[in-house]
């Protein structure tokens, strides 16, 4: 992912894909500076957490994928989550004191019910589901990943938009005691994101809240995080305290951050390339290195489910 320049540099000195190893190391000591795609970190000896309390009554899910699902060391141990550090294994390593509980969620906007949620308050009008989803990361990796979670739909419905809420916004805590990557820039705190309602509404997203049937690892984003399988892994929001309704389209992290790169939609597209790579093709992380990549399916081959929601756009512009 490309790390946010600050406002005082020039386009001109954004970092090139050639340069950008060298700037890696830099960017990884702490000195934020223009964007850079970093490359994976090496996993070095990392061992998975202990799982989180085993979660009841987690139905199966007609959505789910029949894949394989990647190990749970490999879903908890390779993460983005920029709050926790810039390395791939930085969450994993600078997480697990993170406190996920207590935990309030803030509904606002433009909806009928609006209002501060203790965490198990909000989530009592949901059934949780398992949901065996394909991501798709748009640095070209993907996973297999058993999440559960609440039909995002479901609690859109609940809280009663209005005819004004066109988007629905998410944001991450702030928080820079708990997350020290938020002492830098590398992004413009708190993380956000955002979809249409129509996304919103769709039976695909869920609002996970474990893997494996048991409580989310904090590296994944506990409590609470954003799924939208047909989108790159980055619209997947983690440790969400804000929900808003609203009528004009949210302003979201990686977009404020490169607009050029990384678009609103962000749906997997294997035919319109990130600007400093092809999205053709993607590593699936588990894989053999003998392996050969994969072929990037539209929609991360959910086409069915979602490609009806796009149908007047051009994919091309609204990437
Ligand atoms: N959410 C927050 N708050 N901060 C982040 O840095 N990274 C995003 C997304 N959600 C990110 C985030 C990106 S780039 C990806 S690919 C996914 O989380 C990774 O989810 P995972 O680590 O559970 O696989």
């Amino acid at each position: 992912m490309l790390i946010r320049k600050p406002a005082d540099i020039r386009p001109s000195e954004i970092t090139s894909e050639t340069n950008y190893v060298n700037r890696r190391d830099f960017i990884r000591a702490g000195a934020i500076a223009g964007g850079s795609l970093l490359a994976p970190a090496a996993m070095s000896a990392v061992v998975p957490v202990a799982t989180g309390a085993t979660l009841p009554d987690v139905a199966k899910s007609a959505f789910s994928t029949s894949e394989t699902p990647n190990s749970f060391e490999d879903i908890s141990t390779y993460n983005n989550f920029y709050e926790f550090g810039l390395g791939k294994d930085d969450p994993y390593r600078n997480a697990q004191d993170f406190k996920p509980r207590p935990w309030t969620i803030e509904v606002e906007g433009h909806a009928e019910k609006t209002g501060v949620f203790e965490f198990d308050d909000f989530m009592k009008p949901f059934d949780l589901e398992e949901r065996i989803y394909r991501m798709r990361c748009v640095e070209a990796w993907s996973m297999v990943i058993p999440w559960a979670g609440i039909s995002l739909a479901d609690v859109v419905k609940h809280f009663q938009p209005t005819s004004k809420a066109q988007y629905v916004a998410f944001e991450t805590l702030e928080d820079r005691e708990q997350m020290p990557g938020q002492r830098r820039r590398s992004l413009d705190w708190p993380y956000r994101e955002g979809l249409t309602i129509a996304e919103a509404t769709n039976p695909l997203p869920i609002l996970a809240v474990g893997i494996y049937g048991n409580a989310i690892p904090n590296q994944n984003g506990a409590p609470i995080r954003l799924v939208v399988p047909w989108k790159y892994g980055f619209k997947g929001i983690k440790s969400i305290v804000k929900i808003r309704f609203m009528s004009t389209r949210p302003e979201t992290s990686w977009n404020m951050a490169q607009a050029r790169e990384y678009g609103f939609y962000a749906n997997v597209n294997p035919e319109v390339a990130h600007p400093r790579w092809s999205q053709a093709r993607e590593r699936r992380i588990g894989a053999s290195v003998f392996a050969s990549k994969q072929n990037t399916l539209m929609f991360n081959g959910y086409g069915e489910h979602v490609a009806h929601l796009y149908k007047n756009l051009d994919l091309r512009r609204n990437f």
